[in-house]
C-alpha cells in the first residue's frame, strides 16, 4: 500500500478497509465494554483561576484524574474557531503543498514536519493518523517557517494559549510549595513548546485500527483543543475502565504529563489516554505540548521532598527521555521505567 500521501491520502484514494499495516493485534484494541458512560473528567470554570476553591480544584484534577476541562480561559472563541478551520485547510491542500513539509522536504524539520502514524520507522504496526508538528520557539521562527496557509493563526492560537499555560503552572507549583515560576524554572517546565495538528481520517474499520494507542504524555503539561467528534479516552479511576472525553464547544482539555509526575514526586498523575478514528468522520485535534527545555534535568522538586519523603524517581535528561519515548511504538505507560 502507498502510503507518501499518509492516511489521508489511502482514504481519498477510495479504499474501503483498513490495510494489514494498520490492524492491531487484539490485545492493543480499543475494548468499548470497559467504558463507564456515568463517569467524566472535572469541567473546571476559568474564569476566577486564582481562587483558592478554583486553584483546589485545579490540583485536585491534576492529582486524581491527571485530565481536566477548563472553560472561560481567555482563549478567544474566535480564535480557536479560526485555528480549527485552518487546520482543515492545510489538511485539504493538494497533496504537493503539502509533501514541501515531509521530513526531507521541510525548510527545517525539527521547526515543521508533515508525518503519518506516530513514530512510523520505530512502529509495527501504524496508526490511523496524519500529523504535522511545529517548533514553537519565537513568532519570528513561526513567521519563517512554519505553512503560510496556517501561521497567522497558529502565532495568535499560541499567544493566547500561553497565558494559559502560565497561570495553569502556576496553580499546579504553587500546591508543590513553589512560590512562582521564575526564569530558572520555566526552562525545565516549559522551555520548549510544540504546536501538533492532528487528523485523523475517517475510518472504515474503527474497532481494529488506532487513532492513537495508549500511552501517557511525556510534557509537562498538554493543552489539547479537539472538534467537536469526539473519540479521545482516558483511564479511568476504576482499575481497568476508560471514560470518554466529551467535546465542548470552546473548552481546552488539559492533562498532566509525564515531567510533570516526575517533578511532583507522583502527586500529579500522568494518565494514559487513546483516540478511536470514526468510521463516518474525519477528527483534527490540536495538541500543545508544553516540554521542558531539551538540556533541562528533571526530576523531584527539593520543594516536594521537604517533608523527608523518598524520591520515586531518578533524574534525567529530558531530550534522553523524549527521544526514548520516540524509539518504540506507543507502550502505554511504560517510558516513566526510563526515570525509575
Ligand atoms: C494524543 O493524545 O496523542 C491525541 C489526543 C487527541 O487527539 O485527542
Ligand atoms: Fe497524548
Amino acid at each position: 500500500v502507498k502510503q507518501g500521501n499518509g492516511v489521508k491520502g489511502l482514504v481519498d484514494s477510495g479504499l474501503e478497509v483498513v490495510p494489514k499495516q494498520y490492524i492491531q493485534p487484539v490485545e492493543a484494541r480499543f475494548d468499548a465494554s470497559k467504558v463507564v458512560p456515568e463517569e467524566s473528567i472535572p469541567i473546571i470554570d476559568f474564569t476566577n483561576w486564582d481562587d483558592p476553591d478554583v486553584a483546589e480544584s485545579i490540583t485536585n484534577a491534576a492529582s486524581k484524574w491527571g485530565f481536566f476541562q477548563i472553560v472561560n480561559h481567555g482563549v478567544p472563541l474566535k480564535v480557536i474557531e479560526d485555528m480549527k478551520a485552518v487546520v482543515h485547510s492545510f489538511f485539504e491542500l493538494p497533496v504537493e503543498e503539502k509533501r514541501k513539509y515531509l521530513k526531507e522536504n521541510s525548510p527545517s524539520e525539527t521547526v515543521v514536519r508533515l508525518a503519518t502514524s506516530f513514530s512510523s520507522e520505530a512502529e509495527a504496526i501504524l496508526e490511523w493518523k496524519d500529523f504535522v508538528t511545529l517548533r514553537y520557539a519565537s513568532e519570528d521562527e513561526a513567521n519563517t517557517f512554519w505553512p503560510p496557509i496556517i501561521k497567522n493563526q497558529a502565532v495568535e492560537y499560541m499567544k493566547k494559549s500561553e497565558v494559559v499555560i502560565k497561570k495553569l503552572l502556576g496553580v499546579l507549583l504553587k500546591k508543590l510549595n513553589v512560590k512562582e515560576i521564575n526564569k530558572k524554572l520555566e526552562y525545565p517546565l516549559m522551555g520548549s513548546m510544540r504546536l501538533n495538528l492532528n487528523y485523523y481520517p475517517r475510518c472504515p474499520n474503527p474497532e481494529v485500527a488506532a487513532g492513537v494507542g495508549r500511552h501517557s504524555d511525556v510534557s509537562t503539561i498538554t493543552v489539547l483543543l479537539q472538534d467537536e467528534i469526539g473519540g479521545l479516552y482516558v483511564r479511568g479511576i476504576e482499575n481497568d475502565t476508560w471514560v470518554h472525553v466529551p467535546p465542548i464547544d470552546g473548552a481546552l482539555v488539559i492533562n498532566i504529563g509525564d515531567v510533570l509526575e516526575i517533578i511532583s514526586n507522583g502527586r500529579y498523575k500522568s494518565i494514559e489516554h487513546q483516540v478511536v478514528a470514526n468510521r463516518n468522520k474525519s477528527r483534527i485535534s490540536i495538541p500543545i505540548f508544553v516540554n521542558p527545555a531539551s538540556d533541562a534535568v528533571i526530576g523531584p522538586l527539593p520543594q516536594v521532598l521537604e517533608n523527608g519523603e523518598e524520591a520515586k524517581y531518578k533524574q534525567v535528561v529530558y531530550s534522553d527521555y523524549f527521544e526514548y519515548f520516540f524509539s518504540k511504538a506507543h507502550d502505554g505507560k511504560k517510558t516513566i521505567d526510563y526515570a525509575m
